[in-house]
């Protein structure tokens, strides 16, 4: 059996442990799951995660310029909104909210977009983000085109949601769901886990999976056909997301550049979030984790971080860039988590609390352009992640932020 083959060479044949007591379609699903292994590709990553602390630091880091909307005049900000609702208008941008990720920090059982923050009105992120797209399509005239990214592990899910909920009235033509490939988890000594006899343990590829997924269902000519020219990218979990902003849009159009990304202000010289900078002169975010003490609390002279405009999670892209990207390549990063798995000796369930799991982000993407458009917007405004179950980021605190913008939601129930 080549497959067998395939995998003894790489020292993975313990993924066929089970095959004599498999059932036919059971037999089926491993040699399948096998067969879309890019083994090459696992191999490189675990010899990597060993150098890869030793490659970091050795990045020139210097600042990025922003263009500040919250000190905009408003005749200023009027102007770019409605240079972006104009763009709108002739369908020139489609939304795209990533929702393939699995959600582990707040423990809800099912996609992260079903979850209800406890509004009022009970809306899931799903129907808010859905409802800021009613508003803006409402003012442009046109639905905007609403892509959604999933995973094989909540998909189906995500679509019978949208039905049940019948496409939240946006019309399910203007909704196109699409899974992001996935990639197998390894142990500390680099086999691949199984996550049952018959399974290959895999999760999503990381936000940074986007461009090549889109490509994968033939996204890229579908958007062309339709004139779409900028793609409007946002996660699941901010309840305060302004949908397809025309602002960002109009600032977009007006400053010519090939990528934007809204950011806000850190509160703290050490607050734990990523900010854009340029590396080796290109653009980039860099982690708290990886920024000097020293440059984290360098402030100017009117004493706001010069390393302090942090990363939304909100950008637009133009179509041929995004393409580009896609067959780019971006660095996977590695992350130590406690995973589920079969034990090969035992046949049995057991945890490991080591196993690596590799991600593509797609802020990497950032060093593959030349320039990038930081758009710095009010946190207050835009800003309120849903990340864990209690506590900051949680459903609770995104629940007050978005009932002190949207005042009508009390008054609505
Ligand atoms: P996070 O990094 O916060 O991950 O994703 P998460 O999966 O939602 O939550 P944790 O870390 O497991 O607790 C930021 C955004 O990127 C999307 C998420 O759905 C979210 O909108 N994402 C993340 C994907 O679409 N795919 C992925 O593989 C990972």
């Amino acid at each position: 059996m080549t497959l067998l083959n395939k995998a003894k060479e790489f020292k993975q044949e313990h993924l066929l442990a089970f095959y004599d007591e498999l059932s036919e379609e059971q037999r089926k699903n491993i040699l399948s799951d096998i067969e879309n292994i890019d083994f090459s590709l696992m191999k490189d990553l675990y010899e990597n995660v060993a150098c890869a602390k030793a490659q970091k630091g050795a990045e020139c880091i210097s600042p990025i310029s922003c263009t500040d909307a919250t000190v905009m005049a408003e005749d200023e900000k009027k102007r770019l909104y409605n240079k972006g609702l104009e763009s709108l208008k002739k369908g020139k941008m489609m939304a795209l909210t990533m929702a393939g990720g699995q959600g582990t920090r707040l423990g809800h059982t099912g996609p992260k977009g079903t979850y209800d923050i406890g509004l009022p009105s009970h809306k899931s992120l799903f129907e808010i983000q859905c409802c800021g797209l009613k508003k803006v399509s409402e003012e442009a005239g046109c639905k905007v085109l609403w892509y959604i990214m999933t995973s094989h592990i909540n998909h189906a899910e995500t679509v019978a949601f949208f039905e049940e909920h019948n496409y939240f009235d946006y019309g399910k033509e203007n909704i196109v769901f699409f899974p992001q490939a996935m990639i197998p988890a390894m142990d500390k000594d680099g086999r691949i886990l199984l996550e049952s006899k018959y399974s290959v343990n895999k999760s999503p590829n990381g936000n940074g999976g986007l461009f090549s997924s889109l490509k994968q269902i033939g996204g890229f000519e579908e958007l062309r056909k339709k004139g779409i020219t900028r793609i409007f990218i946002c996660g699941i979990d901010n309840c305060l997301v302004k949908m397809a902003d025309p602002l960002f849009l109009g600032y977009f159009e007006e400053a010519g550049y090939k990528v934007a990304a809204k950011s806000f202000i850190k509160r703290t010289a050490d607050e734990k979030a990523g900010v854009f900078c340029k590396k080796d002169g290109k653009p980039a975010v860099i982690e708290y984790t990886e920024i000097p003490s020293e440059l984290a609390a360098l402030q100017d002279e009117n004493g706001v971080w010069v390393y302090g405009d942090t990363n939304v999670l909100n950008y637009i892209f133009d179509i041929d860039t995004a393409e580009f990207l896609a067959t780019a390549g971006m660095p996977y990063h590695t992350a130590v988590k406690k995973l589920t798995h079969i034990d090969i000796a035992t046949g049995e369930e057991a945890i490991i609390p080591d196993a690596y799991k590799f991600e593509l982000f797609l802020f990497d993407a950032f060093t593959s352009i030349d320039d990038l458009g930081v758009f710095r917007i009010e946190r207050t405004e835009e800003f309120a992640p849903v990340k864990n179950a209690t506590g900051v980021d949680s459903a609770e605190s995104a629940r007050e932020m978005y009932m002190e913008i949207h005042k009508e939601e009390k008054e609505n129930e």
